[in-house]
């Protein structure tokens, strides 16, 4: 069996900087709740007409990671594309990099696990590169939230969270069997899929149900979030399966040269920080500056991390995700 290697990363955001005071004039809000509880300062927001779509952004983003690969795009032989945000309600958004990077007609693959989308993703492209089918797949998460949040005091408790942005890599295959991508653990919990989930519109309400009733208190259409109950069992899965990563690989948490969680919620972070008693250098954060960005968000980070120089050779990454389905995962990387 072969292995896989993350060997370029790039990520994209859109120039738009929203500040919480900006949020204020929005929704009944404040500077100090968004900071206290979630660590959010700003986050980046499409503008209408900008050019940017969630394929747009990702291709961005997966022009650096090939760049940085020393690859070309016509060197990809297979993409896959997590998101929740969609351009279209179909086709997904890996047909449109395909066409965008001028791809020609190799698969493209639209993964749905929300915030755990990144890691699923690199799952499956790991098991493709394990068993031989490709040598270099093209991994991106993209997403953009603020087109569909509800930007009025009723939805604040999700739309101050959100924030858009893509990331990308390049996982290649590597016949050196000690580093790279050494275990990833996929797990979900459909029993609380309301929980965080956007109902409509869907093949469970169509949009013309939507139109022809018009309620204005329908918010089906936005995304909902039962925040406490989300946060405590964000807490719990996200140790669980980091600790799986370690115990598959008979590691420790000291061993961690870097945990990139998703970013949820910085308060989610330090909890875990705390919990597994990892210092600050241990854990990387970026949420303070890009909010939520759902399956873009480990991309995203995992690219600042390495433009900070803290991505080196021999270093165990450890890549941590939880959210809508539920669903959590980790990867375990010794770069
Ligand atoms: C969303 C979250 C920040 C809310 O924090 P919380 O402490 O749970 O807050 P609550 O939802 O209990 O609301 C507390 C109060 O703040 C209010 N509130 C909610 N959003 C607000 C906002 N943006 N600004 C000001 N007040 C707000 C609520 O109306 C409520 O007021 P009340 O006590 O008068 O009813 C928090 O639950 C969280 O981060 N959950 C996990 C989210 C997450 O990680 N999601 C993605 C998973 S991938």
């Amino acid at each position: 069996m072969y292995q896989s290697k993350i060997v370029g990363i790039g990520h994209f955001v859109p120039e738009n900087v929203v500040t919480n005071k900006d949020i204020e004039s929005l929704m009944d809000t404040s500077d100090e709740w968004i900071q206290e509880r979630t660590g959010i300062k700003e986050r980046r927001w499409v503008v209408p007409g900008d050019g940017n779509t969630t394929s747009s952004m990702g291709t961005k983003a997966a022009r650096k990671a090939i760049s940085q690969a020393n690859l070309l795009p016509s060197d990809i032989d297979f993409i896959i594309f997590a998101t929740l945000s969609p351009d279209y309600y179909f086709p997904g958004p890996g047909v449109m990099v395909q066409k965008e990077l001028g791809i020609t007609e190799v698969g493209a693959l639209d993964v749905r696990n929300q915030c755990s989308g990144f890691i699923y993703s690199l799952s499956v492209a790991d098991q493709f590169i394990k068993t031989g089918m490709y040598k270099n797949i093209l991994v991106i998460g993209s997403e953009l939230h603020s087109g569909g949040l509800e930007k009025s005091s009723r939805g604040r408790g999700v739309s101050v969270i959100f924030g858009d942005g893509a990331g990308a890599v390049v996982v290649q295959r590597s016949e050196n069997n000690t580093h790279g991508i050494l275990s990833t653990h996929l797990h979900s919990e459909g029993l609380h899929a309301e929980e965080l989930a956007l109902i409509g519109p869907s093949t469970g309400r169509w949009v013309p149900e939507i139109i022809e009733v018009n309620d204005p208190n329908d918010t089906s259409y936005y995304p909902h979030m039962n925040g406490n109950f989300v946060f405590k069992h964000a807490v719990v899965r996200f140790s669980e399966v980091i600790m799986e990563a370690l115990n598959a690989n008979s590691l420790q948490t000291s061993d961690i040269g870097i945990l990139i969680p998703h970013q949820a919620n910085l308060r989610i972070s330090q909890f875990i920080q705390k919990q597994m008693k990892l210092n600050d250098a241990q854990v990387f954060n970026n949420i303070m500056h890009y909010g939520n960005t759902t399956a873009a968000s480990i991309p995203i980070a995992l690219s600042e991390a390495n433009e900070q120089g803290l991505i080196v050779k021999d270093k165990i990454v450890c890549l941590a995700a939880f959210g809508s389905g539920f669903t959590w995962a980790s990867a375990l990387i010794r770069w």
